[in-house]
């Protein structure tokens, strides 16, 4: 059995650039963006704690596995998978459990690229000074006219699509690495201007609260969206982070280096939760209003505060690339399957595969204005209807999305992946990729990906099955 392999796609100068990667594509508009609007639709502490706890006990866990099957078998998800199983005398149909990544990131990025989309036009309102002085109620309806309007989101869409595909088109993942050693840690000190404003708002000890205090009635209501979000957030579960395994050096420790990862990830969520919600509270602003929050929140605040306009532009200008490393590794899974299988040339597979991701991403544009009363899955007085125009309740094509993706889909392809590297690939392997010095924290590694985790994401699902 060969421990040596190599990639066809290159691999990495030294474990920096893996942490780079894998940090890009965890931080990103699920930390800044979906994190904070979740906490504030599922009312807070409730959703924070069990969030940190999957991160924690099922998160990490995948994400060890996702980074250890790829660097063994250095090559795409669908390929790791078959050649690891018959390496290890199962079948390859484990390669199945990749596939559906595949689809389940294509789908991920179809709204990822739209609200990407906003943060480009944020750039530009921002420098425009749109929202010098406004008030709270000003930002909030200048961002209902942004989503009202087709036309625009769907050119910001595209024009996020375009610059995502044209960076995975030329293959430069590690160019990645030269823009990320800047724009991230100038995005974490932005974060901490934020919280230092949003310390003189007079409401810091309610967000604080509010993120904080437990409240257990609400814990049921949110387990699912939180695990389904750990996953989202350490961008676990389809291969993104498996295909990025595959180019990390051989010598790399992989449990320091995801543990690390996961942290910076889990510390940017937190950071932007603490400043948003007291500008929330201090403005007036419902902290349940759904995925507007930011971009109604943080105009607010640039708008009253010293150097507001020129920090807004650099703000948006950092999530959108954020956004865009992360993007990046959306893709890359079924670029790199399609480039394995098919020999044919990376340009055009990055193409037509951001083509469809954008096809797919007009519904997610439409249901914000002019399908916005096409419901699905509504359940009404009158009975469960799978569709329904104007029903008050059920879910809008992008929740629809959302929904099946982080809430169904992730979960499912993190316990393919974690029961793949705790009971499939062997031991020996699992043991020869981590290289752990001490023997108790392997045993405890394979505990958690054989048990705590894959149980965790079971019980998860049963406990929402039978609310
Ligand atoms: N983690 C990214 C974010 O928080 C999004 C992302 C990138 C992702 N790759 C992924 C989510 C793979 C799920 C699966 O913005």
């Amino acid at each position: 059995m060969s421990t040596d392999k190599v990639s066809v796609h290159g691999s990495w100068a030294s474990r920096w650039v893996f942490i780079f990667a894998a940090t890009g594509s965890a931080v990103g508009l699920g930390s800044i963006w979906k994190f904070p609007y979740m906490v504030g639709v599922y009312g807070g502490g409730a959703f924070v704690l069990v969030f940190l706890a999957c991160i924690a006990l099922i998160g990490v866990p995948v994400m060890l596995a996702e980074t250890l099957i790829g660097r063994r078998a250095r090559l795409s998800p669908a390929n790791a998978l078959k050649v690891l199983a018959v390496e290890a005398g199962h079948s390859g149909r484990w390669s199945w459990g990749a596939f559906a990544g595949m689809i389940t990131a294509l789908l991920i990025l179809s709204f990822y690229s739209v609200v990407g989309g906003w943060s480009l036009d944020y750039i530009i309102n921002m420098g425009k000074g749109d929202f010098q002085g406004a008030t709270a109620d000003q930002v909030g309806d200048y961002f209902g006219g942004v989503i009202s309007n087709p036309w625009r989101l769907t050119f910001w869409h595209t024009a996020f699509m375009l610059l995502s595909a044209f960076v995975i088109a030329r293959g430069v993942v590690a160019g990645l690495e030269r823009s990320l050693r800047i724009m991230m840690p100038i995005l974490f000190v932005l974060l901490l201007v934020l919280l230092g404003y949003s310390m003189t708002t007079g409401h810091f000890m309610e967000g604080v609260h509010f993120m904080f205090d437990f409240n257990p009635d609400r814990v049921l209501d949110g387990l699912l969206a939180a695990m389904g979000h750990a996953f989202f957030s350490l961008s676990v579960g389809v291969g993104s982070i498996m295909i990025y395994g595959a180019y990390m050096p051989k010598n790399a420790s992989i449990s320091g280096t995801v543990v690390g990862v996961a942290l910076i990830d889990t510390f940017v969520s937190l950071l932007a939760g603490l400043a948003l919600f007291p500008i929330v509270f201090a403005s007036g602003l419902n902290p349940s209003e759904g995925p507007g929050l930011m971009f109604v929140t943080l105009p607010f605040a640039f708008g009253n505060v010293a150097f507001g306009q020129l920090m807004g532009v650099v703000f948006f200008v950092l999530v959108a690339v954020a956004a865009w490393s992360s993007a990046i590794s959306l893709l890359e899974p079924m670029v790199a399957y399609l480039v394995e299988r098919t020999r044919v040339r990376r340009l055009w597979v990055t193409f037509w595969l951001a083509f469809t991701c954008w096809f797919v991403g007009l519904g997610t544009v439409f249901s914000f204005n002019i399908w916005k009363q096409a419901k699905f899955f509504v359940s009404e007085e009158s009975g469960f209807h799978l569709y329904q125009w104007g029903a008050a309740s059920g879910l809008d094509f992008f929740g629809v999305v959302d929904f099946f993706t982080s809430r169904i889909m992730l979960p499912l392809g993190g316990l393919c992946f974690v029961v793949f590297a705790g009971w499939i690939m062997g031991r020996g392997a699992v043991r020869d990729e981590l290289s752990m010095r001490s023997p108790v924290m392997f045993t405890l590694t394979l505990f958690l990906m054989r048990y705590v985790a894959p149980l965790g994401i079971l019980i998860v699902f049963a406990a929402q099955l039978w609310k």
